[in-house]
């Protein structure tokens, strides 16, 4: 039986706002039943676009979901080489899996994978990340950094400097970071960065950085365990945040930031983390992946980027990945 296809219904409607399609005329114009147009009609609300309906006077489009589109993201972008290349996803399991793929069969650096939904979002330490549709920015950039390996954890940093300082400008909010890489407002986490990479002869061969973001999302959309550990743009500012302005002043912001990595090193990305950590001069315990616990004061980053815990025996450590765990609860999502 033939189909209509949801992407032309979608933009039938959007190429008449405001007006009454009646399911005959819909259904006459691409020769399927009126049952059929119901259905799509229906797939369509699942993505978040809402309809007025009303027997003999068809269907009216109330109101679009909020969606990336590349005609109006790209002309707000400022970038040399980032966002040159795009796959702009519906709905997909992880956007780090696609960009894996992409870097598989030959991706420029710069490009850009971004989902509207993630079905199984990635976190670090093999947690996952709520990603529903339209209320967050979920994205994966492939980078090819011409730096040594040990110097990964800098790329993480440059990536938290750029998220924090994007999310203060355009969200006018006291967003800070909580080593390495947790964007923080009020405690909570808002924004969380997966870094992913592969490296040849100790030398860098490309970086999957994985960056999401919690714009719209209300409390509701938090499963009750998140609530005291998550946050929003939204939740925080009380307002319903633009994901296209967010968007391209946090890509704008990044390339920024890694132009001038490379050109002048590290320090200038050191200070500016250092000015916005949350974790600095506080007590922490660190856990590494080989299981220690580092329990001491966080006194500053060293030139690796690595973070430096004063302990109380007045030995400073230098901590190069870990966590520190989130106040209040494990942070899990999905
Ligand atoms: C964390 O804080 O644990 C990292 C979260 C990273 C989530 C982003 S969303 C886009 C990209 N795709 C994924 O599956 N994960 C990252």
């Amino acid at each position: 039986m033939k189909q209509v296809q949801i992407d032309e219904l979608e933009a039938c409607f959007r190429e008449r706002p405001g007006e009454w399609l009646t399911g005959t005329e819909l259904s006459r114009l691409w020769g399927v039943s009126r049952a059929a147009v119901w259905k799509q009609v229906r797939a369509l609300e699942q993505r978040g676009f809402r309809f007025e309906s009303a027997p003999r006077k068809g269907y009216r489009l109330l109101e679009e979901p909020d969606r990336i589109r590349l005609e109006e993201l790209l002309p707000l972008l400022q970038t040399q080489m980032l966002g040159k290349a795009w796959k702009l996803l519906e709905q997909t399991g992880s956007t780090q899996n696609v960009a894996q793929e992409w870097v598989a069969r030959g991706a420029k650096e710069g490009s850009i994978v971004l989902a509207e939904q993630q079905n199984s979002g990635r976190g670090r330490m093999g947690r996952g990340w709520l990603s529903p549709a339209g209320k967050g920015l979920y994205l994966s950039m492939i980078l090819r950094p011409r730096v040594p390996m040990v110097m990964l954890p800098q790329i993480t940093l440059l990536t938290a400097v750029a998220l924090c300082r994007t999310m203060r400008q355009v969200a006018g909010i006291d967003a800070g970071i909580k080593w390495p890489n947790d964007i923080l407002i009020g405690g909570r986490k808002v924004s969380g960065i997966l870094l992913e990479s592969s490296a040849e002869d100790e030398r860098l061969r490309h970086v999957i950085a994985g960056v999401g973001i919690g714009v719209n999302l209300e409390e509701r959309d938090y499963p009750e365990e998140l609530r005291s550990v998550a946050t929003s743009l939204r939740i925080e500012s009380g307002a319903k945040l633009n994901r296209l302005t967010l968007l391209s002043a946090f890509l704008n912001e990044f390339e920024r930031l890694y132009l001038g990595y490379h050109a002048d090193g590290f320090a200038p990305i050191r200070a500016l983390w250092e000015a916005l950590s949350v974790t600095l001069n506080k007590e922490v315990t660190v856990y590494t992946p080989d299981g220690t616990a580092v329990r001491g004061i966080a006194v500053g980053l060293d030139e690796l980027g690595a973070l430096l815990v004063r302990r109380q025996d007045g030995q400073v450590e230098r901590v190069l990945s870990g966590e520190i765990p989130m106040v209040g609860a494990a942070f899990t999502a999905n």
